[in-house]
């Protein structure tokens, strides 16, 4: 039997193509005809917003009811532009050059680079211009240079975060919308302490047996930590204390406003880059952490710049935690919890297996490491709160984005709310302002590059 079905597998699939389509960009769909829904044909063009599965995307289309709608492979097929309107588009999101959105520098320089950086991000109000005459624009040279760069930078920037999207095969969230910061900075946990303990021991264990050090924080020292895919800046301040720098890197400039504006310290400092192209020199970092984030990279080529970047003897530190435990005194919710979050495994993104699983496999990176799975329940973060702050935790997560899109904002807030009613009434009539005990476990895998 199941030679016969590979059989017409194969013979059903010879002229079958393997197709990919990438976020950003332009499409025709196969949708039915507005006032005629017995017909369809091929209408847009639509824009690619993100791909769900190897057979769903889901597509932006402002004209429908649904101003996104996930779309079977199928009804897709691809946009040209004809040559005309491509002349007269020239701009710099359709530029197929490779791109280096930043410069690598070195690390003294670091801190004071950033904060230039920070001043000059801030300062950006873009701001439609009509068409100025040339006199205008000479006359105001370094204004319209700044916004210029400012405006091609982020228009660079998401055209690299949707490359990196191609690259890896895999979805991406859409990590810089403004809700979806808000809910970052409200409802995600910085790790327990537990962890940078670990983190820390780890990394001090070498440079002790060199130097006889217990922290190499010091006068005149250039020790750098740096945080990739830092968000908005929960785990980078956690190692303040016990560096000269830390630097956290994100790919998404909202991301590190967020992260600048609740910043409290001074050696403390963000920019803007990729885990795949880190904008730093060549052995100059003492630790990298990556907290929740290394899954969303493209996990070779992220290894390849640990590589380049850290100085012999040096840490990588991931760390991430699955969807957090929800108690109300000694019930438990977690079957109800599970089964809701079952329920959505088709808005998972690929990557996001790497965190529900116990046992990831990950390349190869350096022979001295240590691994400490989920399921040993080692590190754990507690966190009294309420329901709503469960509720939000959930709100955060991709996962949640993608039903969303698919199903419009209003049946997916209903879903939270009928998980919300189904735990208020184990609570019991009366309990639900009361408090619950959030408890997030964490993985971590460890490297440390040989000293020589
Ligand atoms: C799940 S969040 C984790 C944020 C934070 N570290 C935390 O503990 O909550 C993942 C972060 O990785 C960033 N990111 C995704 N892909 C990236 C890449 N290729 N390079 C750098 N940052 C990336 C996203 O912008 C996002 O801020």
């Amino acid at each position: 039997m199941s030679r016969t079905q590979s059989k017409m597998k194969s013979h059903y699939d010879v002229k079958s193509q393997h197709r990919v389509f990438a976020p950003g960009q332009k499409v025709l769909l196969f949708l039915p005809v507005q006032g005629n829904p017995l017909a369809s044909k091929f209408s847009g063009p639509y824009v690619i917003s993100h791909k769900v599965t190897d057979l769903n995307y889901v597509v932006h289309t402002p004209d429908r009811r649904k101003n996104c709608q996930l779309v079977h492979i199928n009804q897709i097929k691809p946009y040209f532009e004809r040559q005309l309107e491509e002349d007269q588009n020239t701009t710099f999101v359709n530029d197929e050059r490779p791109v280096n959105i930043l410069n690598k520098v070195s690390v003294d320089r670091v801190h004071h680079e950033v904060e230039d950086s920070c001043v000059a991000e801030r300062v950006y109000i873009p701001s439609p211009r009509g068409n100025p005459s040339n006199s205008h624009i000479l006359s105001n040279f370094n204004e319209y240079l700044s916004e210029w760069h400012h405006t091609v930078l982020r228009q660079q920037t998401n055209k690299v975060m949707a490359d990196s999207k191609l690259n890896i095969g895999d979805v991406k969230k859409d990590f810089s919308n403004p809700e979806i910061v808000k809910r970052y900075v409200q409802y995600r946990p910085s790790p327990p302490s537990s962890i940078v303990s670990s983190v820390l021991h780890f990394h001090r264990q070498q440079q002790q047996q060199e130097h006889g050090v217990k922290d190499i924080k010091g006068e005149g020292d250039s020790s750098l930590c740096v945080d990739v895919g830092c968000g908005s800046g929960q785990n980078t301040q956690l190692y303040a204390d016990h560096f000269k720098h830390v630097v956290g890197v994100d790919v998404s400039l909202d991301q590190l406003d967020a992260a600048r504006v609740r910043n409290t310290r001074t050696n403390v400092s963000y920019r803007q880059g990729r885990g795949e192209d880190l904008p730093l020199e060549d052995e100059s970092v003492d630790l990298i952490t990556c907290c929740s984030s290394l899954h969303w990279f493209n996990i070779p080529a992220f290894f390849n710049e640990v590589k380049r970047v850290m100085k012999p003897g040096g840490v990588l530190a991931c760390y991430w935690y699955r969807l957090p435990e929800c108690h109300y005194g000694s019930h438990s919710f977690n079957d109800v919890i599970e089964e809701v979050w079952e329920s959505w495994r088709e808005y998972w993104p690929p990557c996001h297996q790497f965190i529900m699983k116990d046992d990831i496999q990950l390349p190869h990176l350096y022979p001295d490491q240590v691994t400490v799975r989920l399921s040993e329940r080692k590190f754990v973060l507690e966190r009294e709160g309420y329901l709503d702050d469960f509720l939000g935790f959930l709100h955060s997560t991709a996962v949640f984005q993608n039903l969303e899109l698919d199903k419009g904002t209003q049946e997916a807030q209903h879903s939270l709310d009928e998980l919300r009613q189904r735990l208020v009434s184990k609570m019991g009539r009366g309990n639900e302002a009361d408090k619950v005990m959030l408890k997030y476990y964490y993985a971590l895998r460890m490297w440390r590059k040989p000293s020589h």
